[in-house]
Order: structure tokens, then sequence, then C-alpha cells
């Protein structure tokens, strides 16, 4: 198993410049919709993390040739003909984004079978919304043996308004109607920039698509898309996990190639906590940490409402407040998991239904803990940073699913880390020291 130990003689000030990645939900739905056209398609800014290699090896199986320039981090991707139409579970289930796939090949090649995720670390993820609205698009589709099986000889326009807003599953079915006959209206999508960057894309392929970035997309569907060359929208998770680095370690940090509004809920908060954030340029935020961090209230919610995404992260910021913090999560259930993580290297945290309270300020010391989901893991190599001593990070292919190079990114910044194989997760006597 990979592991992060991360030392820590005297506390992290964190001070330098930090370069966001493309984003991983953005490349994901861009990956999928190279599915609706037989022409190349080029994505640049292509962030270099585990979840966009599971992506490519599915969409290689349905038929993708593609290659990947890792130094221009540029994607070029054709899929000529469908090969096969089955997202086999092996890969749904290490990606719950290869649910993406179902909307294109469903309206390029008539059929779709495409394995349910079923649950994940944080909590029970239905994908009935996709299902429902692939139905109203006129397909034919059944659950058998842990699949879904979807047909349709070609997808034909209607209204569909989401009973909640989804990403993934909004995303799912702009594709699919790029393809459908006729007009598709759909209503309380969600406004998240991931979405807006896909719409974009498929735009820029030949769809049309009307109300880009609002709560109800027009879509006229087209016979045909073809290709086309687009940018990948920065990380803003990775962005505001470096704020929160900054915030935490009284650091003084510039972040470049962000996005500042798409960033701004996690900004607003962090001023309230007592940081200092200027925009000294185009698509760079600057961030200096305060003396005494503020204790806060949180909810998540969609976007452009605080991220669950950026929610384990402030909590182990809120350890270091003086005071009361409640972090209220909204969109999953069981999203807490790193509070027991935290609670181990010192921290005091309550959890009660959906609300997690933390007192603060609480010293923390280093221990080994285990990284459960993706932002818990980035929330544990937070706490790393401020925890006396040595804190160990087991299980962290979580971090690397979306999470580019952030050893060197954090290395560049002064940090003493390194990857290990950890052969014995609560006793690191026989580490083999990695990188
Ligand atoms: C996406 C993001 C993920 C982020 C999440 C919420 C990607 C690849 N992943 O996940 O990082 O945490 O948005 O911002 O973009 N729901 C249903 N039925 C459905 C679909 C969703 O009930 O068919 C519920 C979910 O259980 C959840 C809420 O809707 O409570 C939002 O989930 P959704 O936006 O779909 O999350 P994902 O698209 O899976």
């Amino acid at each position: 198993m990979e592991a992060l130990r991360i030392y820590t003689e005297k506390p992290y000030c964190l001070q330098g410049e930090v370069t966001i990645s493309g984003a991983k939900n953005a490349v994901l739905p861009a990956i999928a919709a190279c599915l609706l056209t037989e022409d190349r398609v080029e994505l640049t800014n292509v962030p270099l993390v585990k979840d966009v290699q599971t992506m490519l090896t599915l969409v290689g199986e349905l038929g993708a040739s593609y290659s990947l320039d890792e130094n221009q981090k540029t994607l070029s991707l054709e899929v000529k003909r469908i090969k096969s139409t089955q997202a086999p579970y092996k890969l749904v289930r290490a990606m719950r984004a290869s649910i993406l796939v179902l909307g294109p090949l469903l309206a390029r090649s008539g059929q779709a079978t495409v394995a349910l995720p079923g649950g994940c670390a944080i909590g029970t993820r239905p994908v009935d919304l996709h299902i429902s609205g692939l139905q109203k698009l006129g397909a034919n589709l059944k659950i058998e043996h842990g699949y879904i099986i979807a047909e349709a000889k070609r997808l034909k326009g209607t209204e569909i308004e989401f009973e909640k807003k989804t990403v993934t599953g909004t995303e799912n079915l702009v594709m699919a109607a790029c393809l459908a006959k006729g007009e598709t209206i759909l209503k309380n999508c969600a406004l998240e920039p991931e979405v807006v960057n896909l719409c974009e894309l498929l735009v820029r392929m030949g769809a049309k698509i009307d109300g880009i970035g609002e709560e109800t997309l027009r879509i006229t569907g087209t016979r045909e898309l073809s290709g086309a060359e687009h940018r990948i929208i920065p990380d803003r998770i990775e962005a505001g996990t470096f704020l929160v680095a900054s915030a935490l370690t009284r650091g003084d940090l510039i972040l470049k190639e962000v996005e500042p509004k798409q960033v701004e809920a996690v900004i607003d908060k962090l001023v309230m906590a007592g940081s200092q954030v200027e925009l000294p340029g185009r698509n760079i935020v600057r961030i200096k940490g305060g003396e005494d961090l503020k204790p806060l209230d949180i909810t998540t919610a969609p976007y452009p409402g605080f991220p669950t995404d950026m929610q384990a992260q402030f909590m182990v910021l809120m350890t270091q407040a003086n005071g009361r913090s409640i972090i209220t999560e909204t969109i999953f259930d069981r999203r807490f998991a790193h509070a027991n993580e935290l609670l181990r290297l010192g921290a005091w945290i309550e959890i009660e239904g959906d609300k997690a309270i933390i007192r603060g300020k609480t010293p923390l010391s280093g221990a080994e803990v285990m990284a459960t989901d993706l932002r818990a893991s980035a929330c544990l190599v937070l706490a790393g940073l401020i925890a006396t001593g040595q804190t160990t990070i087991n299980e962290i292919e979580h971090l690397d699913r979306g999470y580019e190079k952030i050893e060197e990114k954090l290395r560049h910044l002064g940090v003493r880390i390194e990857r290990f194989t950890n052969n014995n997760n609560n006793n690191n006597k026989k580490a083999e020291v990695k990188s």
C-alpha cells in the first residue's frame, strides 16, 4: 500500500507559488463526450491524475484511440467506431464518474450496458436521475445483474426537470440530448463550472445549447457532432485545498492558473476565518493566513454554494480556530470519515447526524492515519502540515485519483514529504522509501 509521510519538526508556514492543474471533474466528462463523434478531439490543460487513466482505459475498451502528451498536458482522442458498448463493473467501481459514458454511448450507438456504481465511502450515491432522464428521452432501460442495460434507436427530445441538482446527471443528459431528435429542455440543472466547461466543448463540437451556465438548458439535437479543441478549466478544489493550506499554516501563497470566481465561496469563508486574500493579476490569487483563526459555520450546497468537496479540508482548518465551528453536510450522507482520523491526531470533533461540531484550538500530533476517500486524503495531508512529528497517511491511492503531483507541489513550498510502500500499516519498520 502506498503511503505518504510528512515530517513536521515545527509547524510549517507555507510560502511561494503553486500552479493549479486542470480540473479532474471537467476532464472526465470531456473524455466521455469524445464518444459522441468519430472525429478527433483535442483537450489541453489535462491533469495527470489516476482518474484520467481510468477513464482512458474505459473509453479505450469502448473503441477510443488516444495519445496523452504528459509534457504538454494535451490529450488527443478519436473514437472512429464504437467497438464495445459495455462499461464493466471493475472500472465503474474504481471510479463512479464512469457512469458518464452511459449517455454518449446510448446516443451514438443505440445501446449501452454500464455497471451500476453502487455505494461508496462517502455514502449512498444513486444514479436514478440519470436513468429516469434517459427513459424520458425514449430509452428502453432495464437493470439486470448489477448492470444498466439501455437501448434506443434514436433518443427523442423532451422536457425533463431534475428533482435535485446532480452534476454528472446533468452532464450525462446534456451529452445524450446533443444527438437526440428535436429539442430537449433540461430544468434545475447543476451550475457547476465543470458542467459549463462540458457544454462549451459540446458547442465547439457543433452542438446547439442555449442557457449555458443557467438552470434551464435547451438543446437542439443534431445527427452528428464533429471534432474540436478545448481547454480544461483549472481545478477549483485543488485551488481551494492550497488556499486552506496557506490559511492553516499562516502562510503566504500565490496560486497561479486559478479562476477566482470559481473559488469565491471558499475565499469568502477563508476571509471570515481571518485570511487576507488579494487578486494581483488575471488567474492569480494571493492568500496570507491570519495569526488567529476564527471559527466558522459552513453548510455545503450545490454551486455557487460551498462545495462538499472542500468540507474535509475546512474541518482540519477549524481544529485550529479559537472556538466552536459547525459544518453541515447537505449533499452526501456519511461524508465525515475523516473526522475519526483527525481525532487520532488530537482534534475535538463530534458528529451529530449531518453536522460536525469542531472545538478549537487543539494542538495536533503526528500519527498513522488512513485515507478513506479523495477529499479525506487531502484533509489528512493538510493535518500533517501542522501535526508535530511524523504523520503517515496510508492508502493514498485515493489522493492520486484527483491531485496531480501533490508531493512535488508541497515539497516546492518547503514541506518534507515522502511517498513509500507501507508494508505494515500499523508498524512502519519495513517502510521502503520510493520518492
Ligand atoms: C459530482 C462530483 C463530485 C462532487 C459532487 C457534488 C464529478 C465527477 N464528481 O459527483 O466530486 O462531490 O458532484 O458536488 O463531477 N443524486 C441522486 N440521484 C442521482 C444522482 C445524484 O439522488 O441520480 C444525489 C446524490 O446522492 C447527492 C446529490 O444528488 O446527494 C448530488 O450528487 P451529484 O451532483 O450527482 O454528484 P456526482 O455527480 O456523483
